[in-house]
């Protein structure tokens, strides 16, 4: 097998930006430009990564701390030829290299492979696109057999070359070698006064070498982001591509522009989803749900035919077939909904084991809790899990009724059947199928006389 070794440059400051925050560390679908470019990366046979940083170099380097990457440092912004200079020394002998750019964050596994497989003995490979607005990008120069020849930078081009329309996205594979020996040939006299990395073309042409052009599959792969403008734009290209992935596998969305997955969504099919959800981490929808407006599903199982009405926030928790939630339900981490559960409006549920068919229908909030079966939790009952300093543990037996607006004073167990009556404060064990009071016994004054008004 052939050794990879990617080169990613990330040493530019990013000033558009305006941000304290190096570039390649701003988001995009809630995963880093470079993350995106490094995960590709990595889905590259035998590829080992080395980014070159620069500007917010200390960031880059702590955000990274536990990724297999090399970092160089690239002290000094002396040009792209001078960036992939720097990494020379980190490059395996024999191996191909591709220079990517940790702010082109969609650029493709199979447009990286494509590359590859253009480098020979004879060859290198270069990334090109056709723009109907070239302005800005260096551009490619054909001899008259249409040969890659040179590129030229905008601010070098003479009128005449500005007119071209195909452009250098930067995207070039050649082998460690043929970098070892052609970097230090590069010099700096033009309009920039930096070393570009573009000039290997020419060079690669004098030494005998053939330059493979390779279209670009779409802009998106090869777009780089330099402002917040440019980023929410990218955003949007990318969201509708995973929307159109999605429905692709048999889910319906309301609007396709108003979806986003920040992670990973695996769906069996005939789910559909209402506008403005937002999935993030690793999602797993079961076959035939229903997802209402505006819902926030974090890391979270969700089995077949469940309904989650609008506004509902589900977290780090598994929902079993069946089960409705919402509207306005908040599903915390380390909760487990069992089949044909129902949780409804104003209910907050954490670390809470519900059992099958079980019912928590309004405005509770249950915490460190396992319920058995067809528990039925009244309206407005609280499990007083936190004494100030730890946590308690409540545990409510199957087919058990919990009165509306009662107070479970953890640790508490009540056993199956068990019957809570409204209103109360339960602060010791419940036996199994007894009725539990715990509330202050009701008078009846007769003849009370309303309070009047001064004179
Ligand atoms: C570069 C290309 C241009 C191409 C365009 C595509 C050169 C000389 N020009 O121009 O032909 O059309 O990209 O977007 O290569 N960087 C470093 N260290 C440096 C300089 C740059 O790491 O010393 C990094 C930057 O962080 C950035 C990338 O390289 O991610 C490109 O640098 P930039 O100066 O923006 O290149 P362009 O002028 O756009
Ligand atoms: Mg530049």
């Amino acid at each position: 097998m052939t050794k990879t070794d990617i080169v990613i440059l990330a040493a530019g400051k990013g000033t558009r930006m305006r941000s304290q925050l190096p570039k390649v560390l701003h988001k995009l679908a809630g995963k880093s430009l470079l993350s995106h470019v490094l995960d590709t990366a990595d889905s590259i046979q035998g590829a080992e990564k080395i980014v070159v940083t620069g500007h917010g170099g200390d960031a880059v380097r702590e955000a990274y701390a536990d990724r297999a990457i090399k970092l160089v440092e690239q002290s000094e912004q002396l040009g792209t030829g001078h960036a992939v200079h720097c990494a020379l020394d980190q490059l395996r002998p024999g191996s191909k290299v591709v220079i990517l750019y940790g702010d082109v964050p969609l650029i493709s596994a199979a447009t990286i492979d494509k590359m590859l497989a253009a480098v020979n003995d004879n060859s290198i490979a270069l990334l090109t696109i056709q723009l109907p607005n070239p302005s800005g990008y260096g551009r490619i120069l054909r001899d008259s057999n249409g040969q890659i020849e040179a590129i030229v930078e905008q601010k070098d081009a003479s009128a005449g070359q500005l007119e071209i329309d195909e452009v250098n996205t930067g995207v070039m594979a050649l082998t460690t070698e043929l970098l070892a020996d052609w970097l230090p040939k590069l010099d700096n006299k033009n309009a920039q006064g930096e070393y570009y990395l573009t000039d290997l073309i020419a060079i690669a042409r004098q030494s005998g070498f053939n330059v493979c052009g390779i279209q670009a599959p779409s802009p998106s792969e090869v777009e780089g982001v330099n402002s917040r403008q440019q980023l929410a734009a990218l955003e949007r290209v990318y969201q509708l591509q995973q929307a159109g992935k999605l429905m692709d596998s048999g889910t319906s969305l309301a609007d396709p522009a108003r979806f986003d997955l920040r992670g990973t969504l695996v769906a069996g099919t005939d789910n559909s989803i209402d506008v403005n959800c937002v999935f993030e981490g690793d999602v797993v929808l079961g076959s035939n749900v229903v997802i209402g407006p505006n819902c926030h599903i974090i890391s979270s199982r969700i089995g077949d035919s469940v309904e989650i009405k609008a506004n509902t926030v589900i977290e780090q928790a598994v929902v079993g077939d069946r089960a409705v939630l919402g509207p306005f339900a908040r599903i915390r981490p380390g909760t487990e909904l069992g089949s044909d559960t129902k949780v409804g409006n104003f209910v907050e549920t954490k670390k809470a084991i519900v059992g099958n068919g079980s019912k928590i229908n309004h405005l509770s909030y249950v915490g460190d809790a396992e319920l058995g079966e067809k528990v039925n939790v009244g309206a407005g009952t609280i499990t007083c899990n936190y004494d100030g300093v730890n946590k308690h543990k409540t545990e409510i037996g199957s087919n058990s009724f919990i009165g509306s607006n009662s107070t479970l004073v953890a640790p508490l167990s009540i056993g199956e059947q068990g019957f809570v009556a409204a209103g109360s404060t339960i602060n010791g064990d419940v036996p199994e199928g007894n009725l539990a009071v715990g509330r202050g016994k009701q008078r009846n004054i007769a003849g009370w006389k309303r309070p009047t008004k001064n004179k």
